[in-house]
Order: structure tokens, then sequence, then C-alpha cells
């Protein structure tokens, strides 16, 4: 399956998921493109250096429509079958997600439903949670509100924000290679809200255990 991943900025979590498609850790993936909607994210240099192709679509001028049906073309063109949002800053158009429907993930800094939105972790701190994390999802119309694939929670301690953001981002590079090998495989069904695993899924996860368990 080939995946595009949409990136801003620094690309961490792009980085992230070239490493897990590299080690094996997501079998049947390659990474198609990365790209940016800012030809100076640095994410873009981290692709180009692991051989990855990196492109800039800049939106200079365009209206959001011209923006979009460009990034569509380059996907589409690049045979783009699961897109990433990894730290893409802007919010895609219906028209967008109609075109991938249930084929977008993104990454979000805290357990969702609580704090959608931009600064997830400084809303978990003033909102005095002692537990956040790192939600992966589906990507429908709603804010930060598709059907969930992985969290992971993180405690947060006496933080500031960028220490716990920091943190959020060690769980972030785990959850998302975990949420996008189970899409890839396609073990998975949604029903309602709830993104289930198949049996399959749970019957091999038991046979590893079983066999760890003999082993030991
Ligand atoms: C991450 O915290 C992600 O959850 C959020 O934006 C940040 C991107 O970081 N959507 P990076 O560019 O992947 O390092």
């Amino acid at each position: 399956m080939k995946i595009g991943i949409l990136i801003s900025g620094r690309g961490s979590n792009m980085s992230a998921l070239a490493d897990a498609v590299s080690d094996g850790r997501i079998p049947g993936a390659t990474v198609a493109v990365v790209l940016s909607d800012y030809a100076a994210a640095a994410g873009l240099k981290h692709a180009a250096d692991r051989g990855i192709e990196a492109l800039a679509v800049e939106r200079r001028g365009r209206t959001r429509e011209e923006h979009e049906r460009e990034i569509i073309a380059a996907l589409r063109e690049r045979e783009v079958e699961l897109i990433c949002l990894a730290g893409y800053m802007r919010l895609l158009s219906p028209v967008f997600i109609e075109a991938f429907r249930g084929r977008i993930l993104n990454i979000h800094p805290s357990l969702l439903p609580a704090f959608p939105g931009l600064d997830a972790q400084g809303q978990a701190i003033e909102h005095g949670v002692k537990v956040s994390g790192c939600t992966v999802h589906f990507v429908d119309e709603s804010l930060d509100g598709g059907p969930i694939v992985v969290q992971r929670a993180v405690p947060v301690l006496d933080d500031t924000e960028e220490t716990l953001a920091a943190r959020i981002l060690q769980e972030e590079h785990r959850a998302y290679g975990e949420a996008v090998a189970l899409v890839v495989s396609g073990d998975y069904e949604i029903v309602g809200r709830r993104v289930i695993t198949t049996n399959k899924i749970n019957r091999d996860r038991q046979d590893e255990q079983d066999k760890k368990s003999n082993d030991e």
C-alpha cells in the first residue's frame, strides 16, 4: 500500500513512520511521497535525506480549492492509497475528505475527544488533567473527531507545555506506526465510531503470546 505523508513542519512523526516502514513494522507499505504546504519545512529535507520523494505544494495566492486540487492530483499520480497527516497545519475541505474517504489518518497530541484543535498540550495543562496522551484517528469532516484507531496515555507531571509535548511526542511516534500497520493490514472494521480489530489480529496476538510463554 502506498502511503503519502502530509506535513507542514519538522516532520518527526513522518520520520518515525518512515522508520517503521523501513524496519518492516508496517508490512506491505511504502512511503510514496512526503508533501508539505510549506517549502521550508524541515521535514521535507529529512524525507529527501531518506531517499523519499519530498514535494512542496504551496498555497501561494491560490484558492483553497486550487491548492487542494493540486495536492490530490499529486497523490493520485503516485497512486497513494493512504494519507497520513503528520503535523499538517491546514484543515482539509469536504471535497478532499470525500476524495479519500476512510483513507486519511491524523495524529493529535491529546486523548481525544479531550482538547481538539490547536495547542492540545497547553489546553491539557491549563485544564489540570492528570493524564493526557495522543490519538491516531481517521479524518472526517469534524475537527479531530473521526473514529479512533490507537491512543496512548501519558501522565501529566509537574510539566510545562514543552516538557509535556516532548513526552507525548515519544508516544506519538510509537502510536502512529501501530495505527498505520493496522490500517494497512486491513484487519479492522469501523462500526459506528468504533474501530474494531478483526479476530485474525487478536488470534495472531494470542498465538504470539502463547509462543512466548511456551518459550519461557
Ligand atoms: C505533533 O505533535 C502532532 O501530534 C501534531 O503536530 C505535531 C507535529 O510534529 N498534529 P512533527 O512535525 O511530526 O514533529
